[in-house]
């Protein structure tokens, strides 16, 4: 799926659909708070969640006192239903719309979250281009957290085919420089009732990695 076609998917998702009736709606992002904590995040810590969508972990990392989150998604209509949600705090979030593929980093984050973006990246040279701005735009010594479905979780999401993943499979795709540091199963439950397999890995970027 090439730039343009991928962003007219997700803003057609974004318009029609309500904040619960997709299917990765969560209420509260549980396990990618308690990943964010593990990773000795604190408040100054800058934290960007790509193809953060709607969710609501910006909402969450503001209200625990961290001021600097960035939400980066190819969908205006995810990130405007977001921060009016958000209403005030919105302006404490940087809000970034852009392909994450092509993304041009402007500086560089302690915490990279990705929950359920990477795994649309299906194309080798597409996972590559990602990796490349994970490179650099998360510092050395910093994390990622990366969720996608586990190997044995659904073949597609929002209608679109996904490569499904483990720790392997992501460290082989994100190369040199980054060491495994947590992985683990997770079963998502849709807003109506389908169980979802997931995994989340993370990684420590390493120094001179
Ligand atoms: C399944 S949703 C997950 C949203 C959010 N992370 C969550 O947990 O609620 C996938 C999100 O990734 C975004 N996305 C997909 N491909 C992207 C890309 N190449 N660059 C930036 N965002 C992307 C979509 O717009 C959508 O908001």
């Amino acid at each position: 799926m090439n730039e343009v076609s991928r962003q007219r998917h997700w803003e057609n998702v974004y318009a029609t659909k309500g904040e619960s009736e997709v299917s990765w709606f969560q209420e509260t992002p549980a396990l990618s708070l308690e990943l964010i904590r593990l990773v000795g995040a604190i408040r100054t810590s800058g934290i960007i969640d790509i193809g953060g969508g709607a969710s609501r972990l910006a909402d969450c990392l503001v209200s625990l006192g961290f001021g600097d989150v960035t939400v980066l998604d190819l969908s205006a209509a995810a990130l405007a239903s977001a921060r009016s949600r958000m209403a005030d705090n919105a302006n404490q979030v940087t809000w970034i719309a852009a392909d994450v593929t092509t993304w041009e980093p402007s500086r560089t984050y302690d915490v990279w979250h990705d929950r359920a973006a990477f795994h649309f990246l299906t194309d080798p040279k597409d996972q590559a281009a990602y990796v490349a701005r994970l490179r650099r735009a998360l510092r050395p010594g910093g994390h990622a957290i990366i969720g996608t479905f586990a190997l044995d979780g659904p073949e597609r999401c929002s209608g679109l085919a996904v490569s499904r993943h483990d720790a392997g499979s992501l460290a082989a795709a994100l190369r040199a420089g980054f060491e495994l540091i947590d992985t683990r199963r997770h079963e998502h439950i849709t807003p109506w009732g389908t169980p979802q397999r997931f995994q989340f890995s993370t990684f420590r970027r390493e120094r001179g990695g």
